[in-house]
Formats: structure tokens, C-alpha cells, sequence
């Protein structure tokens, strides 16, 4: 426990040293669902708007045909109205609390009006305070670099998604970027431990503390006192636009660590990295909370192709690889995993975004093919 933090240590002309007293925040989450009667797992699933039905549907025949134990609460987190606030149902809500793991398809955002995100909410309501996104080559499915294996943790609660914006005056508005000690701690503690659970032998904080000394600075003390707790994991640090430059000169050395940073870094990065390895169809992700964890894929909800039976089921797919991995289901994850890799590489059944002409049902069904191989 973490009794007392030292701000020393930042750039020149950040904030004095200071001494406070937090709650430390609880380690990680790890899986604690029970099994039913009937030897399966119950997992939340959201199937979203837009190709969420499409691509879950997928899903739920490859989970089918290759067995695995989970048997699928499917709730909709369409808002509904509450005392003349929009909300997310709440069935939902206990459906995620009683199961604490759900998969989830994209839901759509309204821009500018409407309801509030809902992955903003659902994030808030389960305090899911990590986003772990991997982006790994796919052996066969070609881009111009051939070598990425990158993890990037992304602090999911605060920083520049706060939601605090204001009008100073007319024509004047201010947007506050909100850092506390507590949310960093706990997304680096989350850091190391996955860096230490996956083999990684190195945590490198992403920032820019050059020029947000007071809040990058103190995400960066978290960190540097967090490492202190995993003296086997080695702590560095780098400036994003460092980071971005040299990933896309040459991401081979980023496979050997985790990398952690705040909230929209970690947004602008991560998709940085997904379009190293052949875009958004192919890329997952998981967000840890300490009740419950959802994992989704990271793209939207496809608009435009919608209905079409055109989608790439993938991303979200290898979500529910990291899902299965959580749940300790680790062996059904590598099956599905293989047949899933294999089927891209041969080539023969894949969607239009990876330049095939599959549908989803029918690159769906290649991989049922090739479970049993
Ligand atoms: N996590 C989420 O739920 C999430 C994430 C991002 C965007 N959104 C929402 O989704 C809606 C649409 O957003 P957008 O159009 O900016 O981004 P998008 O990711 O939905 O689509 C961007 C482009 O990628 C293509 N694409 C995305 N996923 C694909 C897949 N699985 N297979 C094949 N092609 C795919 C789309 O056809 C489109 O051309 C918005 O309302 C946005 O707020 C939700």
C-alpha cells in the first residue's frame, strides 16, 4: 500500500514536491464467475447496433461448433428514459454485475446531441479503468510491416474524457483535462501485472509531461512508484510523439513491453498501431474493471455496411479470445485463435475490408471448418 507519493522527480518547473495520503487502489481484476449447474460459464452479451447483431451471430456459431462452455446472456443497452435522464436499462446493468464479464458489439454515438456515449457509461458504471489493446500481425494477411506485436493499456476513466467543458465567454470554451492519482496508480499497477502475467519484460509510460507537467507529471510518479513494486519488470518512459514516430519507422522493438498511458493518447495510438496490421476489423480489445470486465471489438458500428452481411467478424472474435483468456478458458481461446489465424492466411474465405469476397456468415463458417484441424 501506497501511504504517501513524492511529485520529485518531474521535469523542470512542474509541481513542488508534495505529500498526500490515498487509498490505494486494489490490485487487478481477475475472473471470479462461477460455473452453473450445468458446467457452463453465463457472459453478458451485448450485440450492439449497426453490424453488432451481424458479427455476434458469428461468434456465437464459432463458440457453438467448437464447444466452449459459456452459455450467453444477450441484453440490450439501448437507452431508455429515468426519471427524464437517458440510461442504460437496468437488466443490463445486472445482467454485467451478476455475470462480471461481458462481450459487447459497437454501439453507435450520436455526435454533438442526444444521449450521452454509452461506452462512456458503461465504462463509468463498472469503473472499467483499463483498456488493454494488442495489435499483432497476422501471419499471411500482408501490410507493410510484417513484425508488429504491440500492447498498449490505455487509462479508460479520465484524462481528456472527463466530460468537463465549459464556456469561459462567448467564443471562449475550456475542455479540463482531469489526471488523479488514484486512477493512474491503478492503470500501472494493471500495467505491470499484465507485462508480468504475459511474459513482457518492460513497462514504457507513453506522455507528454514535457508540456502537461502538472497532470502527465503525476500519471508518470504513479507509474515510477509503481514500478517499484515489480522490481523484475524494467520502467521507462517516452514521449508520444517519440512513440508514434518510431512504432511506424519500426515497431519490432516494441514487442518486448507494455505500454501505458493516459486516456486519449491511448485512443489516437491504439488505432495508430491497428492500421499497422491491417485496420480496425482485425483489432480487439478488453476493458478491465475491478467488478466486472467487457470486451469489444475497437471499431464502430459500420453504418455503411450494415445489414449487408459484408462485416469482418474478426475483431470482435479475438475480443472474445481475450475474453476466454480471462475467464481462465485458455485452451478453447488457442483453437478458435489457430483456425481463425489460418483461415485469413489461406485466403480463400475472407471479408472485403481484407480484400476478399466472403460474407461474414460464410468466412464464419471456414473457421468452424477448420476447428477440428
Ligand atoms: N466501441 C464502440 O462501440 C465504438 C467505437 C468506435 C465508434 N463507435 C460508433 O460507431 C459509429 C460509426 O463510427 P465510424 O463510422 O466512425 O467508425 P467505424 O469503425 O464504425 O467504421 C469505419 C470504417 O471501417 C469499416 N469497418 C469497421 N468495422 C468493420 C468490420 N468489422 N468489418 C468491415 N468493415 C468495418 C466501416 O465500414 C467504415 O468504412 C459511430 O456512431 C461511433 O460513435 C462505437
Amino acid at each position: 500500500m501506497l501511504a504517501s507519493k513524492s511529485f520529485a522527480g518531474l521535469a523542470a518547473g512542474a509541481v513542488k514536491t508534495s505529500l498526500r495520503s490515498y487509498a490505494s487502489a486494489a490490485p487487478t481484476a481477475a475472473f471470479a464467475g462461477q460455473k452453473a449447474a450445468n458446467g457452463k460459464y453465463t457472459v453478458t452479451l451485448v450485440p450492439g447496433d449497426g453490424i453488432g447483431p451481424e458479427i455476434s451471430e458469428a461468434v456465437k456459431n464459432i463458440y457453438t461448433a467448437a464447444g466452449v462452455p459459456i452459455q450467453w446472456e444477450e441484453v440490450s443497452v439501448n437507452p431508455v428514459l429515468k426519471g427524464g435522464r437517458t440510461v442504460i436499462p437496468d437488466a443490463a446493468i445486472h445482467s454485467i454485475k451478476k455475470n462480471t464479464v461481458a462481450l459487447k458489439g459497437p454501439l453507435a454515438t450520436p455526435i454533438g446531441k442526444g444521449h450521452v456515449s454509452l461506452n462512456l457509461t458503461l465504462r463509468r458504471t463498472f469503473n472499467l479503468f483499463a483498456n488493454v489493446r494488442p495489435c499483432v500481425s497476422i501471419k499471411g494477411f500482408k501490410t507493410p510491416y510484417d513484425d508488429v506485436d504491440t500492447v498498449l493499456i490505455r487509462e479508460n476513466t479520465e484524462g481528456e474524457y472527463s466530460g468537463i467543458e465549459h464556456e469561459v465567454v462567448d467564443g471562449v470554451v475550456q475542455s479540463i483535462k482531469l489526471i488523479t492519482w488514484d486512477a493512474s496508480e491503478r492503470v500501472a499497477r494493471y500495467a505491470f501485472h499484465y507485462a508480468q502475467t504475459s511474459g513482457r519484460k518492460r513497462v514504457t509510460a507513453v506522455h507528454k509531461a514535457n508540456i502537461m507537467k502538472m497532470s502527465d507529471g503525476m500519471f508518470l510518479s504513479a507509474c515510477r512508484e509503481v514500478s517499484k513494486e515489480f522490481p523484475d519488470v524494467k520502467y521507462d518512459e517516452d514521449l508520444l510523439d517519440r512513440v508514434c514516430l518510431q512504432i511506424t519507422q519500426n515497431p519490432r522493438p516494441y514487442s518486448d513491453r507494455v505500454m501505458v498511458m493516459p486516456n486519449l493518447y491511448g485512443d489516437i495510438l491504439s488505432d495508430m498501431c491497428a492500421g499497422l496490421i491491417g485496420g480496425l476489423g482485425l483489432t480487439p480489445s478488453g476493458n478491465i474493471g475491478r467488478d466486472a470486465s467487457i470486451f469489444e471489438a475497437v471499431h464502430g458500428s459500420a453504418p455503411d455496411i450494415a445489414g449487408q452481411g459484408k462485416a469482418n467478424p474478426t475483431a470482435l472474435l479475438l475480443s472474445s479470445m481475450m475474453m476466454l483468456r480471462h475467464m481462465n478458458l485458455v485452451d478453447f481461446a488457442t483453437k478458435i485463435e489457430k483456425a481463425t489465424l489460418s483461415t485469413i492466411a489461406e485466403g480463400k474465405f475472407i471479408t472485403g475490408d481484407l480484400g476478399g469476397r466472403a460474407s461474414t456468415s460464410e468466412y464464419a463458417n471456414a473457421i468452424i471448418q477448420k476447428l477440428g484441424q
